[in-house]
């Protein structure tokens, strides 16, 4: 058996590991992927904006590691699969893909549309699937891989206005755990992580009302929002050997909200 490499670096490392990161642009998916590079990995940054997954590419490659920056909109099937293509063409391989990229459309069901509900579900959890997809038969093929998906603590507890973001957050959960069943015994695992709220774009709406930000801090056991480097930690981990027998888990980042 091998020897485990105990409390070493190594048990971390992401050396020779390319990553992919939806959602790469800004917020949670940028700062998630400029700590798999720290760590060590070439990166792969993705969104619908060039100009901001281009400023993530150089501050990756700054850091001394390959990046790539190549636009796809993830309720697009052919784009999926292109972000996959892209990543093995110009990185020669794939071994992480982090499924980040989300939006909210926070309304009451009374006046939530079938449209926007139906906008939610195809960016957050049928992009997962399309993006799990594409890239698992590659993760089959080489018999290995890691997929992180990006959930919230939505997946599994619910407020007001949040009845098209909590459905898909609670389907990426169950996504993952299908995938992590599916492909246990081909060396690949599947795990979600899910954070509280965090101060991102996505977050605007609450922390700059005043009363907003006060509950979530409040209803927090830490009593306050999380920082996105706070994440940095679970993305590594979950994207290392260090949780080769991890899978179909998903990991609370919230400051002990979902504890209560
Ligand atoms: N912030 C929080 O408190 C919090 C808490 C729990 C979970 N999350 C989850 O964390 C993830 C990131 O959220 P964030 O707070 O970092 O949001 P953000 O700052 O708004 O960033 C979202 C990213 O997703 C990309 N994106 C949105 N729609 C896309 C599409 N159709 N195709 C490709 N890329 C798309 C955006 O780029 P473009 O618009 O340029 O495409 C952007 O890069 C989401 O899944 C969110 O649900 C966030």
């Amino acid at each position: 058996m091998e020897r485990p490499e105990l409390l070493g670096t190594g048990l971390f490392s992401l050396d020779g590991r390319v990553a992919v990161v939806t959602g790469a642009g800004r917020g949670l998916g940028r700062t998630m992927a400029v700590a798999l590079a720290a760590a060590g990995a070439d990166v792969v940054v993705s969104s619908r904006t060039q100009a901001e997954i281009a400023s993530v590419r150089d501050e990756i490659r700054g850091m001394g590691r390959r990046s790539e920056a190549i636009t796809a909109d993830m309720t697009n099937e052919s784009d999926c699969d292109r972000l996959m293509a892209g990543t093995l063409a110009s990185l020669g391989g794939m071994d992480i893909l982090v499924n980040n990229a989300g939006i909210n459309i926070r309304k009451p069901v009374l006046e939530l549309s079938l449209a926007e509900y139906r906008q939610v579900l195809a960016t957050n959890l049928e992009g997962y699937f399309l993006c799990a997809r594409a890239a698992g038969s590659r993760f089959v093929a080489q018999g290995h891989g890691k997929v992180i998906n990006v959930s919230s603590i939505m997946g599994s507890v619910a407020l007001p206005n949040q009845a098209a973001y909590a459905s898909a957050k609670g389907g990426v959960e169950q996504l993952t755990k299908v995938l992590a069943l599916e492909w246990a015994p081909l060396g690949i695992q599947v795990n979600a992580i899910a954070p509280t709220y965090f101060e991102t774009e996505l977050t605007r709406p609450l922390f700059e009302d005043a009363e907003r930000k006060a509950f979530i801090s409040g209803r927090t056991p830490m009593g306050r929002w999380g920082q996105p480097h706070e994440l940095a930690g679970a993305v590594i981990f979950l994207a290392s050997r260090a949780s080769d027998y991890v899978t179909g888990h998903t990991l609370v980042v919230d400051g002990g909200w979902t504890a209560w």
